[in-house]
């Protein structure tokens, strides 16, 4: 049993010691990032005798938490401008603690009714929010999971069968080479291996280029929604795999057969540029041809709560599914994923189980026949209390506030000589380089005083630096910091 007395002293000692880590790390006085070798932080944090001994004491307690926190990375901190994960706010954390708890798991709506509801509202209103009022969802553990539960979903209608048989070999994905890992890694856990993606053509940055797509897939006789194209065998996505071939020639080779589409999958944003697809254009080339639409905006769906920023996702209401990560703009704590379909039965059709333990009679309310997980935690409660506590409009001027403070670093690295941004970001991810020095060598220095944390892409083959604004601390004086930082600490060019 819980000591209660005990608990309370714990829960009041860690309230304090986080208070104090948000604090001096909104700040920004204390490093960004430690990277102490594990041999060392695994000394001073005693982990072996604790490990093997217990006796954890509230004073012991303390010493542990305060050192543990000391040797993270910051994400509140100014200088925090690496990864999208979020800068978590603290009703999200509240609601971390109280799942901590209640361990209230999402399979079965019996085993926590107030947790699944919430969930079951909060993904209704993010259906809402993108458009899709009549569709479905849920909550996963991350985008990479979301990704996949929504091409299953896509296989299983393209492929009913696939379930018992196993995917036919002659399905493929379109994707451009920009769409995060997670959606090529999905093909071969799918079993279709890295051959089923087809690569679609896309401009110098990476965005989708419409007018140079591939014509395997003309525009159907039958024409419009997936709903119609699908109702009948022989709709569009069956006539074109009817030889059962294989993308041999990819695009812009062969005009004849290429396979048999899954999904075509368009980013908003995309990972590492931050640049959305014309979601429009491409989702109505997809409705012509009876292909569904996988839009994964797990980074910037959270712009639609931003009059301003909202029509950078203009064309999601197209959608036949769509990927929304909470963890990244909504700040919550990692993870906290939605998975949304246009079609009520489009998840529960990618999941055929017979599992007697749990599954019987009527399961409407039950999460577990729409998910690749079992048990999962209460994610619908970061969100809900994020936004409850802020309101969408709070949130929504979180996220134009971070997108306004990368497009004004964009500003004052452009005026400086030795920089080159090679587009005007549209969200609160911006590429860059200086000079021609090594950039990660740039990157690793910073990293190494602790001053920025920063992260770095490929672009067309080329190594760049990349800052993404997340902490609500960073403003136009770290800004300046950080220019001046990587000007100081890169050595001349070698002219
Ligand atoms: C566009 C996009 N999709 C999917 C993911 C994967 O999300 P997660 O890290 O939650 O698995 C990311 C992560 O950065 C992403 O940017």
């Amino acid at each position: 049993m819980w000591n209660i007395e005990d608990f309370t002293t714990a829960a009041g000692i860690t309230v304090g010691e986080l208070a104090a880590y948000v604090g001096e790390s909104q700040l920004g006085d204390v490093p960004v990032i430690r990277r102490r070798p594990p041999g060392e932080l695994a000394r001073e944090l005693r982990l072996a005798e604790l490990i093997r001994k217990g006796g954890m004491t509230a004073g012991t307690y303390r010493d542990f938490l305060h050192a543990f926190l000391n040797e993270g990375t910051r994400l509140h901190h100014p200088a925090f401008l690496a990864h999208q994960t979020a800068s978590p706010d603290f009703p999200a954390a509240l609601a971390d603690f109280i799942h901590g708890a209640t361990n209230n798991s999402m399979a079965i709506y019996e085993m926590g009714a107030a947790a699944a509801t919430v969930e079951f509202e909060v993904v209704r209103w993010m259906l809402e929010k993108v458009g899709l009022p009549r569709g479905a969802g849920v909550l996963t553990h991350g985008g990479s999971l979301a990704n996949l539960t929504a091409l299953l979903a896509a296989r299983a209608h393209a492929a009913p069968g696939a379930w018992t048989d196993g995917t036919p070999g002659d399905l493929v994905i379109l994707a451009p080479p920009s769409a995060h890992y997670s959606v090529s890694r999905a093909a071969s856990i799918m079993g279709l291996g890295q051959k089923a993606i087809v690569e679609l053509p896309t401009d110098e940055l990476g965005r989708l280029d419409v007018t140079k797509f591939p014509d395997f897939w003309g525009p159907t006789s039958v024409g419009g929604p997936l709903e119609r194209a699908s109702a009948s065998v022989g709709g569009p996505l069956e006539r074109a795999g009817a030889s059962g071939d294989r993308p041999a020639e990819g695009v812009g080779g062969s005009s004849r057969l290429a396979g048999r589409p899954i999904a075509l999958v368009a980013s908003a944003c995309a990972t590492g540029t931050g640049l959305h697809d014309d979601l429009r254009a491409v989702g109505q080339w997809c409705r012509e041809r009876g292909i569904w639409f996988h839009v994964d905006a797990a980074h910037g769906a959270s712009a639609l709560l931003s009059p301003a920023h909202r029509h950078l996702l203009d064309g999601i209401d197209l959608a036949d599914s769509v990927v929304w990560d909470a963890h990244k703009m909504l700040r919550t704590s990692s993870l906290s994923a939605a998975v949304l379909v246009r079609r009520e039965g489009a998840l529960d059709a990618a999941f055929r189980q017979d599992a007697g333990y749990i599954f019987y009679g009527d399961q409407a309310l039950d999460l577990i026949g729409r998910t690749v997980e079992c048990t999962k935690s209460e994610l619908g409660l970061k969100i809900f209390l994020n936004l409850a506590w802020r309101g969408e409009k709070g949130l929504g001027d979180y996220v134009a506030a971070r997108y306004a403070t990368a497009h004004r670093f964009w500003e004052l690295a452009s005026r400086r000589p030795g920089f080159a941004l090679p587009y005007e970001p549209e969200s609160n991810i911006v590429c860059f380089r200086y000079g021609t020095a090594d950039q990660a060598a740039i990157r690793e220095r910073m990293m190494a005083d602790g001053s920025f944390y920063l992260s770095s892409t490929l672009l067309n083959g080329v190594r760049h630096l990349r800052v993404t604004v997340m902490s609500p601390a960073t403003d136009d004086k770290h800004l300046e910091l950080l220019l001046d930082e990587i000007v100081r600490s890169t050595p001349p060019d070698p002219s």
